[in-house]
């Protein structure tokens, strides 16, 4: 997955990379800046989701695309499909740009609102990687885990670096008998939760 990636692909990555680089640097205002994972992480989740059972991927908060395209390589391994979403209009235009220069639009699918106004009518999904503002975390995870394919995975981003503000998904998910989860110290810290099969 990692030793050929598209052209296009990796040229876009590297694009979003340099731009969220100086989007930290420069003192762009949060709701503007890219926020995205490093690149550890988009591998993590990329490794993740091509082991994930059958299913479709949704992702909940796309930015400008740059996680999505890690777990493009995991759909196009796969043979399944992205559904990602995003609530702002222009992080939703820069996200479709992304998925149009890298080649991606066959396997990813964009849908610009407030992800929990969609994810009832998401079902088997095999793996979810959620990376939105924190104070949707445990709705989001709610309306997920029920939703999940047996073995399915989700993955929760900042779950070091914003442990505080999260600690009531954190704790919730930790000791939630639908799922094995724990907490992996890569990139921002990432909890892990994998749905139970019985
Ligand atoms: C940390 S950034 C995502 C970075 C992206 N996953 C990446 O690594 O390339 C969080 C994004 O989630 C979006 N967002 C926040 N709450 C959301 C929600 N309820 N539904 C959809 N998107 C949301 C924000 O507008 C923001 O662009």
């Amino acid at each position: 997955m990692f030793y050929n990636i598209p052209q296009a692909i990796l040229a876009r990555m590297r694009h979003l990379e340099e731009r969220d680089a100086m989007d930290r640097a420069d003192g762009t205002a949060r709701l503007q800046r890219l926020r995205q994972v490093p690149p550890e992480t988009g591998k993590f989740i990329a490794l993740l989701a091509a082991s994930a059972p059958d299913g479709a991927f949704i992702e909940i908060g796309t930015s400008a695309g740059y996680s999505a395209l890690w777990l493009a390589l995991a759909c196009r391994l796969r043979g399944t499909t992205l559904t990602t979403f995003e609530l702002l209009p222009e992080k939703a235009r820069m996200a479709e740009e992304t998925f149009r220069a890298a080649g991606v639009r066959d396997v990813v699918t964009l849908i610009q609102g407030d992800a929990r106004d969609y994810l009832q009518d998401h079902k088997d999904i095999a793996f979810c990687f959620l990376d939105a503002e924190k104070e949707s975390y445990s709705d989001c995870y709610e309306a997920v885990v029920p939703n999940m394919a047996p073995g399915g995975l989700l993955v929760a981003d900042n779950a070091v670096n914003c442990r505080e503000t999260l600690k009531p998904m954190l704790d919730r998910a930790l000791s939630d008998d639908r799922v094995d989860a724990l907490v992996v110290p890569i990139g921002k810290g990432e909890l892990v939760c994998r749905r139970n099969t019985q």
